[in-house]
């Protein structure tokens, strides 16, 4: 899967890579928008994902190449704009930025970055900046945790791209298990693998793109994560609970009985934020049990549930996304499905029988055409398996 961008580095450098370095993308079936109120979340990593074949620079010069997008990247490793540019580079500018925080960085970096599905729904842009540190740690020596690239991600995504995004993308991409499921509270880091049970029927995952890619910068993401901050903020007054920063305030802090006693003060938009949080919140937990018993069926009803408050409460679709959620499911052979990620543009994803895939990718297309004709060439399909996030490998690898 790296052969183009290796090929591609031996090119430009006329020599073999220093190593490549794999980051995977993520799904989160259950625990939409909910991470970055503290929520809980559950996530897998797939095999699919973003491949950087790199090499050492002894000058300190990044120079990364994009086998997705034009235009070479260029910038010293200690030397890093304190603005973004405002294109995908800004995620290996922030990451150098980030590491260099608390790692001195000697060295720079040279590679080819690639990544194997169209952008949107799927992580890409942690998956980017997750790679990228790798290679980065890789030439200096440096030998991260994974709260580290948790957290240098996140803070790449938060204080250098501008989005205010949780800690979901990234530790699945870090901390997932091959056919495990991961469980985790976004406000206490606690986290568990949860394995498929023996009983489980056989399943894969179907990743259906819209056609329209996106990023995160210029959408609503932002303004949904105010809306539950702020929810959070006035119910807190409401009951005389201490609060402190609006920047601090996350939906966790109030429990569920506060939210009911005061509820009705409430203006509209808030309380349909705030109950896909208390939702999806029971979702991401039953779903945890579903998936210990083995219950696909049950767990596949329970992301369904999820999408239709991510449409109805979150308000977070676009038409596209929100007419291939419908065909999901009324297509035969799915088990659950909802929006992948944010949800803005990119893609929907479902756990679907593995028998019926033929009819399953010939039938949601057939749909989804009919009613975006024009977007015939730009959607697609795949179906991929879950695998090791990153540390997973690294243990491997050693
Ligand atoms: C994006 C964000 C995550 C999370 C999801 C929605 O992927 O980066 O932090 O909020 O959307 O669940």
């Amino acid at each position: 899967m790296s052969k183009n961008s290796v090929e591609k580095f031996y090119s430009l450098y006329l020599r073999e890579p220093d190593g490549i370095a794999f980051c995977p993308y993520r799904i989160s079936p259950l625990g939409a928008h909910i991470d970055h109120q503290g929520g809980i979340v559950n996530g897998m990593a797939i095999d699919k994902g973003i491949h950087m074949a790199y090499g050492r620079k002894n000058n300190g010069v990044v120079e990364v190449q994009s086998l997705n997008f034009p235009n070479r990247v260029q910038f010293h490793v200690r030397e890093v704009q304190d603005e973004k540019v405002g294109d995908w580079a800004d995620y290996l500018r922030g990451a150098a930025k980030m590491l260099s925080e608390e790692y001195p960085l000697k060295y720079g970096v040279c590679g080819v970055i690639e990544g194997s599905l169209p952008i949107g729904g799927l992580s890409s842009s942690a998956a980017v900046t997750i790679c990228f540190l790798q290679a980065l740690c890789s030439v200096n020596n440096i030998e991260l945790e994974a709260d580290e690239y948790i957290r240098y991600a996140k803070r790449t995504e938060n204080l250098y791209v501008g989005v205010n995004c949780g800690i979901l993308d990234q530790s699945c991409e870090v901390l997932c298990e091959k056919d495990s499921l991961l469980y985790l509270d976004c406000e206490t880091y606690e986290h568990e693998q949860i394995r498929q049970a023996e009983s489980m029927p056989d399943y894969e995952i179907a990743i259906f793109f819209s056609g329209l890619e996106r990023s995160l910068a210029n959408s609503k993401y932002n303004l949904r994560v105010d809306e539950c901050k702020a929810s959070a903020y006035y119910l807190m007054a409401y009951a005389g609970i201490e609060y402190n920063k609006l920047s601090d305030t996350r939906l966790r802090q109030v429990p569920f009985e506060i939210y009911m006693a005061y509820r009705d003060r409430l203006p509209e938009t808030f309380c349909k934020r705030t109950d896909h949080f208390y939702s999806e919140m029971r979702r991401a937990r039953e779903g945890a049990d579903a998936w210990k018993k083995g219950d696909l069926v049950k767990y596949g009803k329970l992301m369904f549930e999820s999408g239709q408050s991510s449409i109805g409460l979150y308000e977070c679709g676009c038409p596209e996304l929100i007419s291939l959620y419908w065909i999901m499911r009324e297509t035969p052979g799915v088990y659950g499905g909802r929006f992948s990620g944010a949800g803005f543009k990119g893609c929907c994803m479902a756990l679907i029988d593995p028998s019926k895939k033929e009819e399953i990718e010939y039938n949601v297309r057939s749909a989804y055409l009919k009613e975006y004709p024009s977007l015939e060439g730009k959607y697609c399909s795949c179906f991929c398996k879950s695998a090791d996030g990153v540390m997973a490998m690294h243990k491997l690898g050693e």
